[in-house]
C-alpha cells in the first residue's frame, strides 16, 4: 500500500494542466458499447477507475487499446457475446453500473453485479432500474446481480424522483436505441452529462434538451463510431486551485473551463481568494486567510458534492465560522476526523459541519476514506506545519492522475512511500 509524505507549509507558485475530466470519461467509455464501430478517446486520464472500465469492456467481449502514454483509447464493441459485468469489477467501482443501460438497448439483455455500499453512503441504483423497468425492460435480483431482458425497448415518459448523474447517462443511453419517443424529466445537467448526450448526438443518436432537465430522445436503429477528446476535470481544476490557495501561494490552473467551475470560483472569491478567471485558466492568488463563506452542495450548476471535502479543508482555516450543508450523499464528512486530528475545529451535525477557523493546523498521521476526502486530507497536509502521512491513497488515484507530481512540480514537498499494511 502506497502513502504520501508531506512537509506542509511550502506556498505553491507555477502552472499546472487540469487531465481530462473521470466523470466524462466512464460514461463515454460505456458508450461505446452501443455500436459495433470503433469508438476512439483522446485526453484520457491514467486512472485507477479508467483501467476498471478498460477491463470491464475487455471482459463484456470488447476490443480495448489504450496507448496511455497518447492519453488515447480505442475501444471496438464489435459483438457483445457475454453482457455480464462481474461483482469483482463493479465492487471496486461504482460507475460500472453505466453499462447495463447500453448492454440492454443493444443485446435487450444484461446481467450486472448491484455496486453495494461505499464510503459515502448506501447509494442505491433504485432509479436507473426503475426507468429501465417504466422502458420495458424485465429485471430481477439473482444472488446480488441485476438481470434485465426484454423483446424491446420502448419509448416512454419517465420522471427521476431525484437528480441523478449516472442515472440520467445509463437511461439516456439505452433510450438511444429504444423504440420511439422517451421523454426523461428531472434529469441530471453536470456537463458531463452534456458531454455524453454531444456524443451520442455524433453517433447517430437523436436527442434534444442538452443542457436542460428535460431530454427527449428519438429512438434509430443503430449507431455509429465517434472520436472525441474528453474534456478537462473540473473537480481536478477546482482541487489545484484550492491547493493555490490554502497555501497561499500563485498557481495558474490550465485546460480549465471556467463555466464548469462557476459555483466554486463565487465561494472561493467571496471567501477573498483573488482569482484571475481566463478563458481557458484560472490564475489563483491566496493572500492571507480566507474568509469563512457557508456552503450548500446542489446538483448542477448548484456548489458539487465533490468539491466539498476540499472546500472544507479551506474553510478549516479561514476567518470566522462556516457552515457546510451537504445536501446529495448522506455520510460525506468522513474527513472531517481526520482534520480535526490535524488541530481543525469541526462539529458535524447531521448532514451539517460547523468549521470555525483556526490559526494553523499541524501535520499528523492521516487515512483517506474516499476519492475526495483523500484530496482534501492533501490540501490540509500542504498547508499544515510539520509532516503529515496520508495512507490508503489508492482511493486518490482512483479520480487524480498524478496529483503529487503534479503538485511537486508546483514546489510542494510530497513524496510517495510504500507502507505495510
Ligand atoms: C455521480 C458522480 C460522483 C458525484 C455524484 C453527485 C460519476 C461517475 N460519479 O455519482 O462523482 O459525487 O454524481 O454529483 O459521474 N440515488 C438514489 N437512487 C439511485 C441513484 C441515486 O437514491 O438510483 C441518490 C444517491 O444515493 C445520491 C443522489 O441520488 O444521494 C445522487 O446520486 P447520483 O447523482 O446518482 O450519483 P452517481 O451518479 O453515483
Amino acid at each position: 500500500m502506497e502513502a504520501l509524505i508531506i512537509e506542509g507549509g511550502n506556498p505553491l507558485h507555477g502552472r499546472v494542466k487540469v487531465g481530462g475530466a473521470k466523470n466524462a470519461v466512464l460514461p463515454l467509455m460505456a458508450a461505446a458499447l452501443l455500436t459495433h464501430e470503433t469508438c476512439i478517446l483522446e485526453n484520457v486520464p491514467h486512472l485507477r477507475d479508467v483501467n476498471t472500465m478498460v477491463r470491464l469492456l475487455k471482459a463484456l467481449g470488447a476490443e480495448v487499446e489504450w496507448e496511455k502514454e497518447k492519453g488515447k483509447l480505442h475501444i471496438r464493441a464489435q459483438e457483445l457475446p457475454h453482457p455480464e459485468a462481474p461483482y469483482d469489477l463493479v465492487k471496486t467501482m461504482r460507475a460500472s453500473v453505466l453499462v447495463l443501460g447500453p448492454l440492454v438497448g443493444r443485446c435487450r439483455r444484461a446481467k450486472v453485479s448491484l455496486p453495494g455500499g461505499c464510503a459515502i453512503g448506501v447509494r442505491p441504483i433504485d432509479l436507473h432500474l426503475k426507468a429501465l423497468e417504466k422502458l420495458g425492460a424485465h429485471i430481477v435480483l439473482e444472488e446480488g446481480y441485476v438481470v434485465a431482458s426484454c423483446k424491446e425497448l420502448k419509448g416512454t415518459t419517465l420522471y427521476f424522483d431525484k437528480v441523478t448523474v449516472t442515472g440520467t447517462e445509463n437511461i439516456l443511453m439505452a433510450a438511444t436505441l429504444a423504440q420511439g419517443e422517451t421523454v426523461l424529466e428531472n434529469c441530471a445537467r453536470e456537463p458531463e452529462v452534456q458531454e455524453l448526450i454531444r456524443v451520442l448526438k455524433a453517433m447517430g443518436a437523436r436527442i434534444e434538451g442538452e443542457g436542460t432537465d428535460t431530454i427527449r430522445v428519438q429512438g434509430v436503429k443503430e449507431l455509429g463510431g465517434y472520436r472525441h477528446r474528453v474534456m478537462p476535470d473540473r473537480i481536478e481544476a477546482a482541487t489545484l486551485i484550492i491547493a493555490g490557495a490554502i497555501t497561499r501561494g500563485e498557481v495558474t490552473v490550465e485546460e480549465v473551463v471556467p463555466l464548469h467551475l462557476e459555483a466554486v470560483t463565487r465561494k472561493l472569491q467571496e471567501a477573498g481568494v483573488e482569482l484571475e478567471i481566463c478563458p481557458q485558466s484560472i490564475h489563483v492568488k491566496g493572500k492571507g486567510r480566507a474568509r469563512a463563506v457557508d456552503i450548500n452542495t446542489l446538483p448542477y450548476p448548484g456548489f458539487p458534492t465533490d468539491v466539498q471535502a476540499q472546500f472544507m479543508a479551506l474553510m478549516t482555516l479561514a476567518r470566522g465560522t462556516s457552515v457546510i450543508t451537504e445536501n446529495i450523499f448522506e455520510n460525506r464528512f468522513l474527513h472531517a476526523a481526520e482534520l480535526k486530528r490535524m488541530g481543525a475545529d469541526i462539529r458535524v451535525d447531521g448532514n451539517q459541519a460547523v468549521v470555525k477557523g483556526v490559526d494553523s493546523l499541524k501535520g499528523a498521521p492521516l487515512m483517506a476514506t474516499d476519492l475526495r476526502a483523500s484530496a482534501s486530507l492533501v490540501l490540509a497536509a500542504l498547508a499544515a506545519r510539520g509532516t503529515s502521512r496520508v495512507s490508503r491513497i489508492y482511493h486518490l488515484d482512483r479520480g487524480y492522475e498524478k496529483l503529487d507530481e503534479k503538485l511537486a512540480t508546483l514546489g510542494a514537498s510530497i513524496k510517495r512511500i510504500n507502507e505495510k499494511p
